[in-house]
């Protein structure tokens, strides 16, 4: 292990341009130095080195970063090894070691644990694939269950073999401290004051929050043992709140947020199962029932959940309940049912990728429609079970907190049910009116201007991607965050510090990035704000994520600049340049920063509103069937260009300024 002084020390100390020379002929140009690029065969000096900001980037290849990375990729090495091999060339000496006691302690103690449990989920991982035991029991069970290699790998699966303290014994040999191993709850004491595993003879799935942490872990059991929880899982702790997680948000996210839309299943095998047929914006709510915190969380992924439960009648008393959380917190919900008898997970398993997208484009439905058929088909002929059923639809959509989605499901209901859209109207307002409490949906404001969340699914007109379309947008204001987020700027008589405002104005709106990658930084910057003094460029520029090292080298790089000037004459562009005197004027930094995020704004409300048009008039050629969704659209698109028209009032007044 390098210590954070040495590590520091090692990267301050290597001088870019010395160690590419090492490898490279660098000729200067201007304040950088330009050479072929030792990635890719060329003969064009498209490999630029920049001494002051301490990075590489080649404009053929696209291979950037600090020094350490581009000794990583010359020599292909990893980020210890290449940090070693740089303090060898600068004579830095590297006391190599495990960390001491009194290091662990002077750690948080989140950290601690968080640090803890990456070190539990190797070791599990070592053992399923390294040890006999691990192999001929844990591996072979996950095998029968369909699982391969890299799906195994990908998820971080692993075993825990039997004996009373394995891991416990590796982790205290490896330093970890007693204290952690409880607090985690790896470990448990017994009577005499010694330590034991928790878990026993279990295939291992580590539980992530969103930033990929390992914050707890579900074992399942192998053996058909009746006595035995099938799953075991870690107890509440500083960093692991269950009502608070769900499992696969890692992996799932960013493919929900490109599909604007994330499946909601019960288990970990569910969400495993789908991945690997290459549905992968999947979650798992693991087994209790949904949360409103839970709900949050996908809130800020995505709007548009489709429940996929069992087709059991379980199962459809859990999606039933779920259902109903999850209209009252504002989101768009879509349910599939699994035929009977099967799960996501066996479902999966039994078909191709085809059948499953085919069979999920073909079952899923809107909730109003679902849950009627449903209980009307449970009510049967019987008159007083039928208005039951009835009132409980009614009370449904009374929870649904915008009004003119709730006359939406109104419209739809009577249809369904064949009763007059009126009495519906009348049950839901008395509803409202008798729930006066705090919860009330009639108190609830609408959700405030959700531009970054629109159900459509379509891709843009032009068919490029929604991240490219806002490539210039995003990184620009990424740019900004990292070249000012420092500094203090002045907007009507306040000052406030550029990143807060930044982070802030976009979490206000619940904007998220389309590229993952910038969406990554913005959240970890977003960790770091508070730091006194925090140096983003040096944090980022230092990651041992070799891709956002690389993004950050673009940012700071010239490539953007260059491509606007070779291949982009559109005058719009200008758009992103900073004023002149932005330097020395905290009032113009503010103006600057404020027109990046009205641009950005207005570019994802731009492209929402033709999503909706469009979709609009697809749904216009198949006639009267469409004519309830056409309205929720409408609506829609509605609210945007309202939304729309207000940046557009921001950005002109601006403009004069
Ligand atoms: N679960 C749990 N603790 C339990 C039981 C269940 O955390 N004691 C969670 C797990 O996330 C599990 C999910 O609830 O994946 C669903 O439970 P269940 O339907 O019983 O299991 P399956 O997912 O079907 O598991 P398997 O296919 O392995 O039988
Ligand atoms: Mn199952």
């Amino acid at each position: 292990m390098i210590d954070e002084v040495t590590k520091q020390r090692i990267i301050d100390s290597a001088d870019i341009y010395e160690v590419v020379s090492d490898y490279v002929a660098l000729k200067k140009r201007g304040v950088n130095y330009v050479g072929c690029c030792p990635f890719h065969n060329e003969k064009t000096g498209s490999f630029t080195v920049s001494p002051s900001k301490g990075i590489f980037k080649c404009f053929g290849c696209g291979k950037g970063g600090d020094v350490v990375h581009f000794i990583m990729e010359h020599d292909q090495l990893n980020y210890y090894d290449a940090l070693r091999k740089l303090a060898a060339r600068y004579n830095i000496k590297i006391e190599e070691r495990e960390l001491s006691a009194k290091e662990m302690q002077q750690r948080s103690e989140r950290d601690g644990m968080l640090t803890l449990n990456t070190f539990a989920q190797k070791f599990f991982a070592e053992q399923l694939v390294h040890s006999d035991e691990g192999r001929s029991v844990g591996l072979s069970y996950l095998k029968n269950r369909g699982m391969d290699l890299d799906t195994i790998e990908r998820f971080g699966l692993g075993y825990n073999p039997g004996g009373w303290d394995k891991l416990t014994q590796a982790a205290i040999a490896a330093g970890y401290k007693k204290e952690f191993l409880l607090k985690t709850g790896l470990s448990t004491e017994t009577q005499k004051g010694t330590l034991v595993d928790r878990f026993h003879d279990r295939v291992m799935f580590p539980i992530k929050d969103s930033s990929g942490k390992v914050i707890a872990f579900g074992g399942r059991i192998m053996t058909a043992d009746k006595k035995a929880a099938k799953y075991q899982n870690s107890p509440e702790s500083d960093i692991y709140h269950k009502k608070m997680t769900l499992y696969g948000i890692d992996v799932a996210r960013a493919e929900a947020v490109r599909a604007d839309k994330c499946y909601l299943v019960e288990g970990y095998f569910d969400v495993i199962s789908m991945y690997m047929k290459g549905v992968k914006n999947v979650v798992a709510s693991s087994g209790t029932s949904l949360t409103v915190e839970q709900i949050h969380l996908l809130r800020r992924i995505t709007p548009n959940v489709t429940v996929m439960y069992d087709g059991d009648s379980a199962g459809i008393h859990a999606a039933l309940r779920g259902i109903d959380l999850l209209l009252k917190e504002g989101l768009n919900v879509r349910v599939v049912l699994m035929p009977d008898g099967e799960d996501p997970d066996s479902f999966a398993q039994n078909h191709t990728a085809d059948e499953i997208t085919e069979f999920i484009s073909e079952r899923e439905t809107d909730f109003i429609t679902f849950k009627t058929d449903m209980l009307l088909r449970e009510a049967g002929r019987d008159p007083i079970e039928r208005s039951r059923a009835i009132q409980d639809i009614i009370r449904t959509i009374s929870l649904v907190p915008d009004h003119i989605t709730r006359a939406v499901y109104a419209h739809r209901c009577a249809e369904i049910m064949k009763i007059s859209e009126q009495d519906i109207n009348i049950g839901v307002a008395r509803l409202l009116k008798m729930s006066t409490g705090e919860a009330s949906p009639v108190k609830r404001e609408p959700k405030p201007i959700p531009v970054s969340e629109s159900p459509v699914n379509d891709d843009n007109p032009k068919g490029a991607s929604l991240e490219t379309l806002c490539r210039y947008e995003e990184s620009e204001l990424l740019k900004a965050l990292f070249v000012y987020g420092n500094r203090k700027m002045t907007l009507e008589n306040n000052t406030i510090l550029v990143s807060k405002y930044i982070i802030n104005d976009l979490k206000g709106d619940d904007l998220l990035f389309y590229n993952p990658f910038y969406q990554k930084i913005m959240e970890e910057y977003d960790l770091h704000a508070d730091e006194d003094e925090f140096d983003a460029v040096k944090y980022f520029a230092n990651s041992e994520d070799g891709e956002i090292v690389s993004i950050i080298a673009d940012l700071l790089s010239d490539k953007y600049e260059l491509e606007r000037i070779w291949f982009k004459k559109d005058e719009q562009e200008k758009k992103f340049i900073p004023p002149e005197g932005i330097e020395n004027s905290p009032s113009l930094l503010a103006e600057h920063i404020v027109k990046l995020l009205n641009n950005f704004k207005f570019k994802r409300v731009t492209i929402k509103i033709k999503q909706i048009e469009r979709k609009i008039s697809d749904l216009s050629k198949e006639g009267n069937s469409a004519h309830v969704e056409m309205l929720e659209w409408m609506k829609r698109l509605m609210l945007l260009n309202e939304v729309k028209a207000a940046l557009v009032v921001a950005m002109k007044r601006s403009a004069v300024q």
